[in-house]
């Protein structure tokens, strides 16, 4: 039987709507378990003004001057926190942390792998850990020195590529030889096979698919549950991002049974062989479709963070000729004169002082991961800095606003790479480049500094370096979509071979 009768319900609903707009119109300030987190007014209704931002480029820089204004907790969206309290980091992500990665981390890749959870995007702690376990060692320190040939030779084809340019008079875009550099190195590890992107001086089909997945990043990130509709969506971008997802998964398991047809016998010094040799506690192999699923993980978080973090360092570096110069004097001295052709091996690199703090100051002021890494409150909600928090609010810290602390980093706009010789535990716990200290750190770290090393030791022990014309900090702005990179994708140089 109805309760109401088709005349009675419409006047009913129009009696009730008064009140059902004026409760949403109070909840932010009178019922919400987070009204007493400051923000911007808008923040406690909607997410929609993130989206924008998020689509602008500007949602880390956005969300810091939130800090500047409101202090160390600021809401940013209805169920949504940043933070930037030091005290909170290890709570949040720390080893003993329960707080879960959120589904951002599954919609951001959900295409490419065809939403199988892989190490990245796991949220579940134990699965997580599991997988873990079978492939940290594929990233301890001394496994990544079995890559150091593959690193190297890609390294030396591109900068003999660079030289060509150099002494044809060209300008070199260093961010594109970086970019093609790193997706070279990153695919030979992760699939046995290099696109050879350095001589073809354009992306491959697979990492062009792969971008192409990721246009559609901001939609992902805030309304990640519109994914499964995205190839029925009313805009064509959306239509073709979400087929470039499903094109790159394809293509990256081709890649990988292709690979292990070609297999012999195990003897290949790659990521991806020594994938197929792991083994769980079980002693059983990673499924097939995982090792597709693992390596294009790895592709989207190893390169493009690696060669927009060297773009920028190199920027900074030549914008500074003191620091320019001592940095050369570092290298003469470690590496010598005789043949500066030669990629220096990465044992006469990791302990040079000067190059180090460099690298270190780079990743501070220009970080590559800028923005948010969110986390779900557990279950049982979360006190933080005395405020209870209820399960499922989402809290995150953001590089940018920790690593320009200006109690911990004084004048954190410069680049000072003489602060870290004086490092302090402070400085250490705020400075999350690759992550927060905890289970979810960046596994590839180890490899990231290996390549920078190289790659920058490398660069500077062999050519004289100056801008090809102006380069404006504007040009060099960051432009993020969580994975940053410099505005105008352009670093312009002309590199001569050091006598
Ligand atoms: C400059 C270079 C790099 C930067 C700045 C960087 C940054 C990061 C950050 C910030 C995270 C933590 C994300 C979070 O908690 O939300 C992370 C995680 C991760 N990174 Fe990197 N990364 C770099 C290079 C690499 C490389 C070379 C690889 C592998 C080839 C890699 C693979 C991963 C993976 C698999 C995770 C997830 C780890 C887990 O959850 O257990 N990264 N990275």
């Amino acid at each position: 039987m109805a309760i109401l009768s088709t005349d009675s319900a419409v006047p009913v609903a129009l009696a009730l709507l008064p009140v059902i707009l004026l409760y949403w119109v109070l909840y932010p300030w009178y019922f919400s378990p987070l009204r007493l987190i400051p923000g911007p007014w808008w923040a406690g209704y909607t997410k929609w003004w993130l989206v924008y931002k998020t689509w602008a480029g500007v949602r880390a820089k956005t969300i810091h001057d939130l800090h500047l204004k409101y202090g160390p907790y600021v809401r940013v969206a209805p169920n949504e926190i940043s933070t930037s309290d030091s005290k909170a980091i290890t709570a949040i992500y720390g080893v003993n942390s329960e707080f879960t990665k959120t589904e951002f981390y599954q919609y951001q890749l959900r295409g490419m792998t065809d939403a199988k959870p892989e190490l990245f995007t796991m949220s579940d702690r134990k699965a997580h850990a599991k997988r873990r376990r079978e492939l940290a060692h594929l990233f301890s320190m001394s496994t990544i020195t079995e890559y150091e040939d593959i690193i190297a030779r890609n390294v030396l084809e591109c900068l003999n590529l660079i030289s060509a340019e150099g002494k044809a008079d060209k300008a070199s875009n260093l961010y594109d030889w970086w970019h093609y550099l790193s997706m070279d190195i990153t695919c030979e590890l992760c699939f046995g096979n290099g696109f050879d992107m350095l001589h073809k001086g354009a992306v491959n089909p697979y990492i062009h698919d792969m971008y192409g997945s990721l246009m559609i990043e901001p939609v992902r990130w805030h309304f990640g549950w519109l994914n499964k509709y995205a190839s029925w969506a009313p805009f064509k971008f959306i239509r073709d991002a979400e087929a470039c997802s499903v094109r790159g998964y394809e293509r990256g398991t081709k890649m990988v049974q292709e690979y292990k047809l070609k297999e012999d016998k195990g003897r290949r010094k790659d990521l991806l062989q020594k994938m197929i040799n792991a083994r769980d506690e079980d002693g059983k192999p990673l499924p097939d479709e995982d090792l597709n699923v693992q390596s294009t993980s790895f592709i989207l978080a190893g390169s493009h963070t690696t060669s927009s973090s060297l773009t920028w360092i190199v920027w900074r570096i030549l914008k500074s000729p003191e620091i320019h110069r001592k940095l050369n004097e570092e290298l003469d001295e470690a590496l010598g004169t005789q043949d500066r052709k030669i990629v220096p091996p990465h044992a006469k690199l990791d302990n040079l002082p000067y190059l180090n703090c460099i690298i270190k100051e780079g990743l501070r002021i220009d970080t590559s991961v800028p923005g948010s890494t969110p986390r779900y409150v557990p279950p049982e909600g979360a006190v933080l800095a005395d405020r209870f928090l209820p399960r499922g609010t989402i809290i995150s810290i953001q590089a940018y606003t920790t690593h320009r602390d200006p109690a911990v980093f004084p004048d954190p706009n410069s680049f000072k790479p003489e602060r870290w010789l004086d490092e302090t535990a402070e400085m250490r716990h705020l400075y999350v480049p690759f992550g927060a200290d905890g289970p979810r750190k960046c596994i590839g770290i180890h490899l990231a500094y290996m390549e920078l090393r190289v790659i920058l030791a490398a660069l500077f022990h062999r050519f004289e370096l100056r801008f090809h014309g102006e380069v404006s900090d504007a040009s060099m702005d960051m432009h993020e979509l969580w994975l940053a990179a410099p505005v105008e994708q352009r670093l312009s140089i002309i590199a001569k071979e050091k006598a």
